[in-house]
């Protein structure tokens, strides 16, 4: 292992944001990044004051994204920026992008970890200015900012049951009963944040050596699991004995309107029954982790079984 690189981490305060800086703290990346830079808008935060505490390779820069200066100055001396920020605003994405091209930073991972938007069979506002902010990376890159967009589909920590928008998307545990939109047994993919943390460790690493960086492409898709709404009601019936009863929305009429209220409840419960997030035939899951040698990819069941037990239903 070569590399003495340092990566800086916008977003770290947030439960994605804080496994990945996590992961690259663990070996071999103790050896690959020896500086883990966390940017945070309030360094004496207490979130950020327990992820400074993960080692002495933690450093803590203040970082305002509307702030040119505050962006130029956090960049300083960075080679990989990894963002796991919410929704940028286009004026905000052009402050950082302008930090990351004059402090000659040479790896963007933008915050994505959501759908493959060239899947998509429709226009919608969410994706136009997720690529076209790519688009102006890679651009005002020139060959030197290499910029990997990671799509992941669903958390199943956040997208299943009643955790997170888990009710949005149709579960309804009280009532014992999931609402698809088409067919209950179309499969979609659901990433555990703990891998998508290991996977964007690994990308970091490979898309910044100089012998491995041409194994990496722009756009990684992953897929942790794929299931179906019919698999989960399974898998919660074994965990509680209780029956669930699955019911399907016409999917055309879901098609309208999306395309007339295209909210991103919406739009991701068309993704989902259209098998448009179901990355499973098509991925990069052997590149970050070939033949599962680095790790075991968490299954939807497993994730199930912990906030069963946990209480959460
Ligand atoms: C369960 O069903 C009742 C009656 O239809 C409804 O009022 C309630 O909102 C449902 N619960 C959830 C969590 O959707």
């Amino acid at each position: 292992m070569s590399g003495n690189y340092t990566i800086a981490i916008a977003g770290a305060t947030g439960i994605l944001g804080g496994l990945i800086a996590r992961a690259v703290l663990q070996p071999p990346y103790d050896q690959i990044f020896r500086q883990v830079r966390i940017l945070t808008r309030d360094v004496s935060s207490p979130k950020a004051q327990a992820l400074k505490a993960l080692g002495g390779a933690v450093e803590l820069t203040e970082f305002n994204p509307v702030d040119e200066l505050s962006v130029n100055n956090a960049l300083g001396g960075v080679d990989i920026f990894i963002s796991s920020l919410g929704r940028t605003t286009d004026e905000v994405h052009k402050i950082i992008l302008g930090g990351l091209v004059k402090n000659k930073v040479k790896v963007y991972i933008p915050s994505e970890y959501g759908n493959d938007h060239s899947k998509n069979d429709f226009e919608v506002a969410v994706s136009t200015s997720k690529l076209g902010q790519q688009d102006i990376a890679r651009k005002m890159g020139n060959g030197l900012l290499k910029v990997v967009a990671v799509y992941t589909g669903l958390f199943p920590e956040t997208g299943l049951i009643n955790s997170g928008i888990g009710p949005l998307l149709g579960f309804d545990q009280e009532n014992l009963t999931y609402t698809t939109v088409g067919d209950p047994a179309t499969r979609v993919t659901y990433t555990s944040v703990d891998d998508i943390a290991k996977s964007v460790a690994r990308l970091s690493h490979l898309a910044i050596e100089p012998s491995t960086a041409d194994s990496v492409p722009d756009h990684v898709t992953l897929s942790g699991a794929a299931v179906s709404y019919k698999d989960i009601a399974g898998f919660v019936e074994k965990a509680t004995d209780e029956r669930i009863t699955l019911k399907s929305l016409d999917i055309n009429a879901w098609r309208e309107k999306m395309l007339k209220e295209p909210t991103l409840i919406n739009v991701i419960r068309y993704l989902i029954g259209s098998g448009k997030m179901n990355y499973e035939d098509d991925n990069h899951n052997e590149l970050v982790n070939p033949g599962q040698s680095v790790w075991k990819w968490k299954t939807v069941e497993e994730v199930i079984i912990e906030q069963h037990v946990s209480g959460e239903f």
